[in-house]
């Protein structure tokens, strides 16, 4: 299979193109180093290809399409922290770029574009959250990734173009540092714990958030890339299981051997989200997707790369 990476030097598509290569696909690899490194894909580049550019740019991506199966599209603005200085940009990048993408892909006839969309989408619904309920994006950030699954999902009814997004819950793993502040709060509370500092939590820590290994994410990814009855479709991706953030403080203070209280500050967001958790039952039927590693599992596997 010949795979295209977008954003794939960034976190979840750098262990995208690493377990293509595992697997022995062809990859290339798009990224325009906002916040991706070289250095989160360098070990793979044997195999894989690694271009530097934008998906705002449409001849490149037609040239980048080309002869391509599926397309694993990871690209964004990846937090709602980007969307507040300035608007126009990041919703270009995430609604405008996927557009181009998009095209590009119907024009080589991609077989599939896989997408990732973002569970913020579900706001304050109460857990668990299916697919099927009404959302109402709590900000800017999310509001372009509802964008896209509607374009995605009009570009099969209308072009026949094989589109799935999935809605990754909080994904953390290894080959966070690029994030730096927009890292997953497991990494955050994990670097600050490792050197000794208190974690500053927003409000009292009793909420929760469904807490994926990116590994997981990449097995998603691959699953959605081949199952069959998923066309158009949005799914769920997560553990289906809710940890609040005190819980994960325990979990790595008895992991670090340290003893740290957390430091409680206001919650400095409008629309907070209080509770996460998946409801797997889509994900289960139509891509057979479970997930495999538990939180101090997942834990130890940073630290292990660490
Ligand atoms: N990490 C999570 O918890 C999470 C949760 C829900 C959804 N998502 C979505 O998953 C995807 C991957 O997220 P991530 O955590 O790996 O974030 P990330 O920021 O590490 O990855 C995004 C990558 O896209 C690149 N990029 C940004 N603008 C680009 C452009 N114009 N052209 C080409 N590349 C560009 C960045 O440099 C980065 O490498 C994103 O679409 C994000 O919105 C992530």
């Amino acid at each position: 299979m010949r795979a295209l990476v977008t954003g794939g030097a960034g976190f979840v598509g750098s262990h995208l193109v690493e377990a293509l290569v595992e697997r022995g696909d062809e990859v290339v690899a798009l990224d325009n180093f906002f916040l991706g490194r070289k250095e989160n894909v360098a070990p793979f580049l044997k195999e894989a290809e690694l271009v530097r550019g934008s998906v705002m740019d449409a001849g490149l991506l037609r040239r980048l399409t080309r002869d391509v199966d599926v397309v694993f599209h990871q690209a964004a603005a990846s937090s709602s922290p980007m969307f507040l200085k300035e608007l126009e940009e990041p919703v270009a990048v995430n609604v405008v770029g996927f557009i181009r993408l998009l095209e590009a892909s119907r024009e080589n006839g991609v077989g599939r574009v896989v997408h990732a969309s973002t569970s913020s989408i579900y706001g304050n619904n109460p857990v668990p959250w299916r697919e099927d309920m009404r959302v109402e994006p709590p900000n800017f950030y999310a509001a372009s990734k509802l964008a896209c699954e509607h374009l995605g999902r009009l570009y099969f009814q209308e072009h026949g173009l094989e589109t799935v997004a999935l809605r990754y819950m909080s994904v953390y793993g290894p080959r966070e540092k690029s994030k730096g502040e927009y890292a997953n709060l497991v990494s955050q509370f994990l670097w600050w714990m490792r050197d000794g500092k208190r974690p500053v939590v927003w409000g009292d820590g009793t909420q929760t958030r469904d807490l994926v290994y990116v590994r997981d994410v990449v097995r998603a990814n691959l699953l959605a890339a081949k199952a069959k009855r998923v066309a158009g479709e949005v799914i769920n991706v997560g553990t289906g299981k809710e940890t609040s953030l005190n819980e994960l403080v325990e979990i790595l203070n008895r992991m670090l051997g340290k003893r740290l209280k957390p430091r409680y500050v206001r919650i400095p967001v409008k629309n907070y989200i209080f509770r996460q958790r998946a409801d797997l039952t889509k994900a289960r039927k139509l891509l057979g997707y479970e997930p495999a590693y538990g939180l101090e599992e997942g834990i130890r596997e940073i630290l292990r790369a660490s």
